[in-house]
């Protein structure tokens, strides 16, 4: 597949998704949201990638909003099938069965901060800030920001982070748990790769089941969720990856995952 506005690169079980228009600070406009979906239903389809990293070009941003050149011109009817376009697109990402670490290596405001939120984890550059500024342009964030964002760090964060516009440092978003861990700008990526392959060699099932249940089990009564997770639970008995985890450890070895479906 040839992409304009993306890179696409697959090393080993690792695919690397960068959205590459530094000029602008890599915006999202529908080209770019239309690659990511293509680019994420290659990696859904492609047996041999476990983990995704999405980044962004450049050493100044990751994603600085949807592009306000494109979105100034559109109609009512066009604002909002561009908004279920990144909506799809977001949701696709969450519901991939394959972890999506976000590396935000800078300005990750508007639909970057919603794009970083629909992955499974962010690492971020020291540099990097967040923000949902679209109440300045007389919007609403329009990619998840209201709903994903409010699940993640509460609602009062969101509603001030929404209601405000402020972009926040790093430090502020790791203390209101949207960030996991921060690195130096040169080691984000290196321990982003690190993370994904230890990842990689874990088992595709329990991989599978534990993002499936961690997403889907919060939105849903505990009782009902712990249901599924039993269930799940009992299905990766029927991987031949849980045999080889559990001989691993009474043969006191290192357990060799084989991936298998
Ligand atoms: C289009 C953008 C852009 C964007 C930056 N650029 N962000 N173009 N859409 N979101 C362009 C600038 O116009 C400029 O182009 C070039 O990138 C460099 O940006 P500067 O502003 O010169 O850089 P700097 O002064 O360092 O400021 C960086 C910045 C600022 C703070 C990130 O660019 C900024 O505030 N950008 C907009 C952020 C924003 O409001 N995002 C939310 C968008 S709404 P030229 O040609 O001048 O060099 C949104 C809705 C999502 O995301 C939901 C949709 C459904």
């Amino acid at each position: 597949m040839a992409y304009e506005t993306i890179l696409y690169a697959v090393d080993g079980a690792i695919a690397t998704i960068t959205i590459n228009r530094p000029k602008v600070l890599n915006a999202l406009n529908p080209q770019v949201v239309a690659e990511l979906g293509q680019a994420f239903a290659a990696v859904a389809a492609d047996d041999e990638i476990k983990v995704v990293i999405l980044t962004g070009a450049g050493d100044k941003s990751f994603v600085a909003g949807a592009d306000i050149a494109a979105m100034s011109v559109m109609n009512p009817v066009e604002a909002r099938n561009f908004s279920r376009q990144l909506q799809e697109v977001t949701t696709l990402m969450e519901n991939l069965p394959k972890p999506i670490i976000a590396a935000v290596n800078g300005f990750a405001l508007g639909g970057g901060t919603e794009i970083s939120l629909a992955c499974d984890f962010i690492y971020a550059s020291d540099t990097a800030k967040f923000g949902q500024p679209e109440i300045n342009l007389g919007v609403i964030p329009g990619a998840g920001g209201t709903q994903r964002l409010s699940r993640l760090v509460g609602k009062n964060w969101a509603k001030e982070l929404c209601l405000t516009g402020d972009i926040i440092d790093v430090a502020l978003a790791k203390e209101i748990g949207l960030v996991n861990r921060v690195f130096p700008a040169e080691e984000l990526m290196p321990a982003a790769i690190k993370t994904a392959k230890k990842i990689a060699a874990k088992g595709r099932v329990s991989t599978r089941a534990c993002k499936d249940l961690i997403n889907f089990g919060f939105d849903i009564p505990l009782d009902h969720a712990l249901r599924l997770e039993a269930e799940s639970f009992g299905m990766c008995f029927a991987s031949p990856d849980q045999k080889e985890g559990m001989s691993a450890f009474l043969e006191k070895r290192k357990a060799e995952f084989k991936g298998s479906k």
